[in-house]
């Protein structure tokens, strides 16, 4: 298996796989190709996000989107894992473990202070990855 950076030639296998993360929200995919998808290509480009893909065979089979943002109270920046997807026939060989793997590393070498993530559906994966429980997570929404 392969993990490398995200370009903007993977926008049509990422928005598959998008779609075995969402729950809430819905993907517009004129938005994605418009906006979100060349925003967050960009932002990993300038060093705020960590936005890696998992091949195997040549094919994607994952994809992990972590933020980078400074903070005053840890002094440093802190990054935050907000999506994560693998093919649904394809889990339980390691992709989501090696996709967490490769962000720590990217961590480690952006003396980030720390890694989080929020999650309901997935603490027990993140677990065996050397997360702990810390903070619940709460959202207002807009709409
Ligand atoms: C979570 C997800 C990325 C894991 O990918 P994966 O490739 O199956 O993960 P791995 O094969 O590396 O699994 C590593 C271990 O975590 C366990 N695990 C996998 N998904 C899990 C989950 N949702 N909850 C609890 N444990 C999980 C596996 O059983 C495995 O355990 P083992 O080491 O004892 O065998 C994948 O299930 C997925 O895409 N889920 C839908 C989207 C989602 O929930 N994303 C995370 C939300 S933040």
């Amino acid at each position: 298996m392969t993990i490398r950076d995200a370009t903007p030639s993977d926008a049509d296998d990422i928005y598959r796989l998008l779609g075995w993360f969402v729950t809430s929200c819905r993907p517009d995919r004129a938005v994605f190709d418009d906006v979100t998808f060349p925003r967050i290509v960009e932002a990993a480009a300038e060093g705020r996000a960590e936005f890696l893909v998992a091949e195997q065979d040549s094919r994607m089979v994952g994809y992990v989107l972590a933020l980078r943002m400074p903070t005053l109270f840890a002094g440093g920046t802190i990054l935050e894992l907000l999506e994560l997807a693998v093919d649904a026939p394809l889990r339980g060989r390691g992709t989501g473990s090696a996709l967490i793997r490769a962000v720590q590393a990217r961590a480690l070498e952006a003396k980030d202070v720390e890694v989080t993530v929020p999650t309901r559906r997935a603490a027990d994966f993140y677990r065996g990855l050397g997360f702990h429980e810390t903070a619940a997570y709460l959202k207002w929404s807009t709409s």
